[in-house]
């Protein structure tokens, strides 16, 4: 079996190519990824010897390489895991989320569809669902309620895979994962932010109140799912995975505080993103139901394992910090003001 793996060398894509490449000894990779400030060939070093592995970079946008791809490989099956990802990003230019987000996954779904590529798995987010109060979790039929740009960008890419699989039959499924953690993640997302930041003795920016709630789940497990929906997923379908594991981001910071003996005075409140979804919560009794599946690495686990991580890849940190990318992140978190829009 040949699959397609898009954005393979990101934070999640590139635990999902480890993790197949190790899970199924019958099965081939072929990465494709542009390799943005958030693709990391480093990621995929482990892969990049095995003779079922191969990297190819390019644009999901760029519908004449797709074609090529396509065409020179027979595809059974796609994973799309390349996006544009963090929702800061999206709120201050919205047009590369279109761009890859939305017209990457169309071009995809077209050369999917020439070529009868099988399965093809969308990686979407539970952020489609919009923003919880305190009470009850997203499920599978709740309505989408986008509120970032990138969030929006995700719900356009689910339904025009949704129209796809009712008007074309391409047979396509639809994973919403909560919020990932662990090894690899660029450190603009909140756990690696904070990691970071605290290793240097830098304030941690917290926005607003600290009382927003995300689900936590370590990223390998969220891979396992994909090739869960992957082998077992019913074409059309949807299936939400998470870990159960919810926290406000005050307690996630005051946990990475304690476990690497640094002080709470570096916990720094700053003005709150603008449209901040309040809380997410993931009801995952569906592929509990029907792929027992279930987690398995708790959080106090997974974030120690985590921390680790960094520690021990300072390397991994600094040539980030060596890339254009970190201007840009110092000059969004260093202001005094902390203001996104100020910008
Ligand atoms: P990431 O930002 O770490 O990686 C994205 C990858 O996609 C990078 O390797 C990048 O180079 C590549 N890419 C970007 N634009 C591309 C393009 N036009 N063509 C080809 N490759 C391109 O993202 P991630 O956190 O690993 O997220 C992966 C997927 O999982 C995304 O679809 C995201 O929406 C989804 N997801 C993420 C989370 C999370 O917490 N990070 C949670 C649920 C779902
Ligand atoms: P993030 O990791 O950007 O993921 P998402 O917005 O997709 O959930 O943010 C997780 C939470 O942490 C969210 O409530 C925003 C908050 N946050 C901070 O308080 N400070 C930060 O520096 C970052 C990046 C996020």
């Amino acid at each position: 079996m040949k699959i397609l793996v898009t954005g393979g060398a990101g934070f999640i894509g590139s635990s999902f190519v480890r993790y197949v490449l190790r899970a199924r000894k019958d099965v081939d990779v072929v990465n494709f990824d542009l390799l943005t400030y958030a693709g990391n060939l480093r990621n995929v070093e482990e892969a990049a010897s095995n003779p079922r592995y191969r990297f190819v970079k390019g644009d999901i946008a760029d519908r004449e390489h797709v074609e090529k791809v396509f065409a020179d490989h027979r595809f059974d099956a796609v994973v799309n895991f390349a996006a544009e990802t963090h929702v800061d990003r999206s709120i201050l230019d919205s047009a590369p989320f279109v761009r890859t987000n939305i017209e990457g996954t169309r071009c995809l779904l077209e050369e999917a569809r020439r070529h009868k590529a099988g399965k093809f798995v969308q990686i979407s987010t539970d952020e489609v669902y919009g923003t919880l109060g305190p009470t009850g979790s997203f499920r599978e039929d709740s309505p989408l309620g986008p509120t970032s740009p990138y969030s929006a960008s995700k719900a356009a890419a689910d339904l025009l895979v949704h129209a796809y699989f009712k008007t074309h039959r391409v047979p396509a499924v639809i994973t919403r994962c909560s919020n990932n953690y662990g090894p690899f993640q660029f450190p603009e997302k909140l756990i690696p932010v904070l990691i970071t930041n605290a290793m240097d003795d830098r304030p941690l920016p917290i926005y607003g109140d600290g009382l927003n709630v995300r689900e936590w789940i370590f990223a390998d497990e969220h891979s396992r799912a994909v090739l869960t929906a992957l082998e077992r997923g019913t074409p059309g379908q949807v299936y939400n995975i998470g870990s159960g594991h919810e926290t406000t981001n005050l307690e996630v910071v005051r946990e990475v505080l304690r476990l690497l003996g640094k002080p709470e005075s570096l916990i720094q409140f700053v003005t709150d993103r603008p449209g901040h979804d309040r809380r997410y919560s993931i009801d995952c009794s569906k592929i509990r139901r029907e792929w027992s599946w279930s987690p398995e690495i708790d959080f106090a686990t997974g974030l120690a394992a985590t921390i680790d991580w960094y520690r021990t890849h300072q390397d991994w940190i600094r040539d980030i910090k060596d890339s254009s990318y970190l201007s840009y992140y110092d000059r969004m978190y260093t202001r005094r003001d902390h203001t996104l829009h100020s910008l």
